[in-house]
């Protein structure tokens, strides 16, 4: 690895920073030999209402349980806002940056406290007890984070579903946790253009009626003001509502193992799983991480561009950020809007000092011209981060130099929704950086890697990457189904969580992610599961059979690459590759938008009818000098025909 060019910590990194290697390496070493007590210690950051005499109670074998702080007693908005009252009750919680730049809006903390109770009062009035689950379908304004926050006051499960979503999906998700309450907004606006989200809500509502769901009750925020529709009895104005009660509700004491939050993810097979993350253990790991991994210090300015659709929106801009009292910016627009500097006016506008975002957008940027970066001054950064896939040097080094002008620390931070914080990451002010790697574990993560027969490897390897041990922010089930949980998670290595992602560990001991390893593609740091793809395809009344990989895409990371059979008689054309394109983007979401459809006559399967992916991700990559054995097929000249008809000629 001689030939990588290794970012060495500055001084001016380690100046003021947090963490240094020495304390890195032992707060490290303390945290994976005495879990107990290294948590112990660490779980008195956030307050309790009954403090925990225990601290890990886990077990990764037979059923799989997952127990933190079990028997302590807290509450997450209590932890969010009514802490930080006497201390900064003045000071800005959120910035909001709309989508048109002189759009604009700062929320103090005590005007969260404010926002939070009247609509966790809104909430009670109509009938939302603890337990019971919460839909959110929300553009990117405050009143998204007034409304998680708002259902952790009360007890109640919020399921954030991305706006992005069409309304197939959202009632799917609606129906999947039973969920009779939802909040939306009459539209969002990204990029200049209005998003229907309530007229997406009121067919989604439809859509789970049908499921055996009735959802009760919408509150709508107004962003726009646009036309909707509207049920009389079921649909109800936020600020009409908001005005009826007090400013004032007191914080259900809850239990460290109730369930904050339900998050739904895509995985290699079926229907995307309700990820369930807990109360305390949670927001103990997601403010621990936000403060180190981000080098947090009291006062910065920190923006996260993530959407609260996902779990990066979830842990790093709301419930870490809030829960260390800090003022985490809110961004309703896209970063080519107005135009390709729009990222760094916002950093100039607000002073931003800590900035996070994803690989794609940095591509995408990178791809515009070091003009649009060089006009603004980003001199108020001192950390940048990224997050949701793997970075190719190449962005990183232009991250590095050109917005960081060489003199801010990158932290390159891998994990996934299931993990509720980051788990591998580079620390500012202790760690020397390289391009790509997401460097060394956090406190308490134990990674491992494992060959495909389950042996662990040491020292310099490459293989599956597991986690050995549990840590705080680790999901606890999947909603409704725990089983599908310990299937999914613990049942391919025994006894480990497997992340589903393939790693190398280098002679420093780096971890350099490789990508995923199952049928998961991310597609703009994205995640999907070709499954979810495939069964939307098929479900178009011409198309027989689908299969449906990932290839190298420069900005999106990977693009979709669908191969289509279609039913007998059908002849493709490019007015049904059109057509199946915008079927797969009502049945699931732009998001999911093929980049390439290929119509094949028959797919390549084994005689016993097993279709064998690598040679459809051989040719989708246009690679097919090394297809490997064919042999195994059940008709082999099927082959002949996807090369010659493959999309990706280059
Ligand atoms: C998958 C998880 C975690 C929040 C956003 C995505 C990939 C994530 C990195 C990184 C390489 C990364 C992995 C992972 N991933 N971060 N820094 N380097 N790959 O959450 O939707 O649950 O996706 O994203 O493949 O398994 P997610």
């Amino acid at each position: 690895m001689s030939e990588v060019h290794v970012h060495r910590v500055q001084p001016a990194w380690k100046k003021n920073a947090l963490i240094d290697n020495d304390t890195y390496l032992k707060w490290y070493a303390d945290s994976v030999k005495n879990p107990d007590k290294f948590w112990g210690k660490h779980g008195k950051r956030i307050d309790w209402f009954k403090p925990y005499s225990k601290v890990k109670n886990t077990s990764f074998d037979g059923k799989v349980s997952i127990k933190w702080f079990e028997d302590g007693e807290t509450n997450v908005s209590w932890n969010c806002i009514d802490r930080h009252l006497k201390k900064r009750g003045d000071q800005t919680a959120i910035i909001w940056e709309g989508d048109n730049p002189y759009d604009d809006r700062k929320i103090t903390y005590n005007e969260l406290y404010a926002h939070v109770c009247r609509l966790a009062n809104v909430m009670k009035k109509h009938g939302v007890k603890k337990g019971d689950r919460v839909t959110i379908y929300m553009p990117m304004i405050p009143e998204a984070a007034y409304a998680m926050l708002a259902c952790t006051r009360i007890g109640a499960i919020h399921s954030v579903v991305f706006g992005g979503f069409s309304p197939d999906a959202l009632a799917g998700r609606i129906d999947d946790c039973k969920s009779t309450f939802v909040i939306t907004a009459d539209e969002g606006v990204r990029g200049g253009k209005p998003i229907p989200l309530k007229e997406n809500t009121d067919k989604a509502i439809e859509i789970a009626a049908k499921a055996g769901t009735k959802v009760e009750k919408v509150v709508v925020v107004r962003r726009t003001g646009g036309k909707t529709g509207w049920v009389a009895g079921r649909d109800v104005w936020y600020h009409d509502e908001v005005a009826t009660v007090k400013a004032e509700c007191k914080p259900e004491k809850m239990k460290a193992e109730d369930p904050l939050f339900i998050l739904y993810t895509s995985g290699s097979t079926g229907k995307p799983k309700g990820v369930l993350h807990t109360t305390a253990g949670y927001l103990v790991y997601v403010s621990m991480t936000h403060q180190h991994v981000f080098d947090y210090h009291d006062g910065d300015i920190y923006w996260c561009t993530a959407d609260v659709g996902w779990v990066t929106g979830h842990s790093y801009i709301v419930y870490g950020p809030l829960a260390n009292g800090a003022t985490t910016l809110m961004f309703e627009g896209v970063p080519n809007y107005p135009s390709h500097s729009r990222f760094w006016e916002v950093v100039d506008k607000h002073k931003v000092n800590i900035f996070y975002t994803a690989p794609t957008a940095l591509r995408a940027l990178m791809g515009a011209g070091d003009a649009h970066v060089a006009k603004t001054s980003r001199k108020s950064l001192r950390v940048l981060g990224t997050v949701g896939e793997p970075i190719n040097p190449e962005a990183w080094e232009w991250y590095f130099n050109v917005v960081g002008s060489g003199k801010v620390p990158i932290v390159d931070t891998w994990w996934q929704t299931e993990t509720g914080g980051i788990l591998i990451t580079p620390l500012p002010g202790a760690t020397h950086l390289k391009a790509g790697s997401a460097t060394r574990p956090f406190f308490g993560v134990k990674p491992q890697l494992v060959d495909g027969d389950g042996k662990v490897l040491e020292g310099v390897a490459s293989g599956n990457l597991c986690i050995a041990d549990s840590w705080p922010g680790q999901m606890r089930t999947v909603y409704g189904d725990h089983e599908r949980f310990v299937q999914t998670y613990f049942s391919t290595y025994k006894g480990k969580y497997f992340t589903g992602d393939g790693c190398r560990r280098d002679a420093d001991g780096y971890y350099w992610i490789t990508g995923r390893v199952d049928d998961v593609i991310n597609v703009s740091g994205h995640r999907m599961g070709t499954a979810e793809v495939e069964s939307a395809l098929v479900s178009h009344e011409k198309v027989s059979e689908a299969a449906v990989v990932g290839y190298p895409h420069d900005i999106k990371g990977q693009g979709i690459y669908c191969y289509v059979t279609l039913m007998a008689g059908e002849k493709p054309s490019e007015e049904l590759r059109k057509e199946l394109v915008a079927h797969v983007r009502k049945d699931i979401g732009a998001i999911a938008t093929p980049d390439k459809i290929q119509f094949a006559p028959g797919l390549p399967k084994t005689r016993s009818g097993k279709i064998m992916r690598r040679i459809l991700r051989k040719i989708a990559e246009d690679d097919f000098s090394a297809l490997g054995d064919t042999s195994t097929l059940a008709d082999p000249a099927v082959v002949d025909d996807l090369v010659a008809n493959r999309q990706n000629k280059r």
